[in-house]
């Protein structure tokens, strides 16, 4: 008659099966631990890059540590994985989006028209250890945009401030339901960008809030679909 019960294993293959365990448990706990130290030594020589390129590079129209800040949460709080940037400068901004990506496991794309200013962006990114996040494109965004095919669930726009409604028109159709458009300067440049502003506060496509974590300001547009 057979009870359904397993025999016990002999004591040889017991101790060898608990061994196995326990080394998959140390491996497991240690790569754990290892890859939190390498997120922890990324984000110490990011945050020292970030320092540096506000010592060193001045006059690039960076956003404030604060506005950068803001950028990294909304990423990682949102989980967004595919980002595009308008007006890349040096790349401080960038190195916010892409520490921000680089939590999410996504990426970023960025595009700046002027050669010196990408080059340096290119150096910042190396520097910063987030390259691998990031990719960087030297054209012009407004012969560019039209291309690309995204989805892109993160934009900001941060260039030529006459230019926000075009992007904004151009970058509408490449935004997922759900997905995130971010303005820069919409407090201290709002006369400028009068239209850019009426236009996120009343497209029925969009729900948007404002925030002021710097002295620029962000309008914050949420896609939401259907006319
Ligand atoms: C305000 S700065 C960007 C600052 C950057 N986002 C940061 O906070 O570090 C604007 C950048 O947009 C770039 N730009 C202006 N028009 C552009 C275009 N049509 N295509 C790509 N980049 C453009 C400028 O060369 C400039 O470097």
């Amino acid at each position: 008659m057979t009870t359904g019960k397993r025999p016990p294993l002999p004591l040889a293959p017991r101790v060898l099966r608990c061994a196995m365990a326990a080394i998959l448990l140390a491996a497991s706990v240690f790569s754990a631990d290892l890859r939190a130290a390498d997120d922890e030594k990324n984000d110490d020589q990011t945050q020292k890059r970030l320092v540096w390129m506000r010592e060193n590079q001045t006059g690039m129209w960076n956003i404030s540590p604060r506005e950068g800040l803001y950028l990294y949460d909304l990423v990682v709080r949102h989980h967004l994985k595919r980002g595009l940037e308008i007006g890349t400068s040096n790349g401080y901004s960038g190195i916010w989006i892409a520490s921000g990506m680089r939590a999410t496991g996504g990426h970023l794309l960025t595009l700046e028209i002027d050669e010196e200013r990408a080059q340096l962006a290119r150096e910042n990114f190396q520097a910063a250890g987030v390259e691998r996040y990031v990719t960087l494109e030297r054209v012009d965004a407004l012969q560019t945009l039209p291309k690309l095919t995204g989805p892109f669930d993160f934009v900001f726009i941060d260039a030529e401030k006459s230019d926000y409604v075009r992007y904004l028109q151009m970058v509408l159709p490449l935004v997922p339901n759900g997905g995130v458009i971010v303005a820069h300067n919409v407090s201290d440049m709002a006369d400028e960008l009068r239209d850019f502003i009426e236009r996120v506060k009343t497209d029925p496509e969009l729900k948007t809030t404002f925030a002021a974590p710097g002295p620029g300001g962000f309008s914050v547009s949420i896609k939401r679909g259907g006319r």
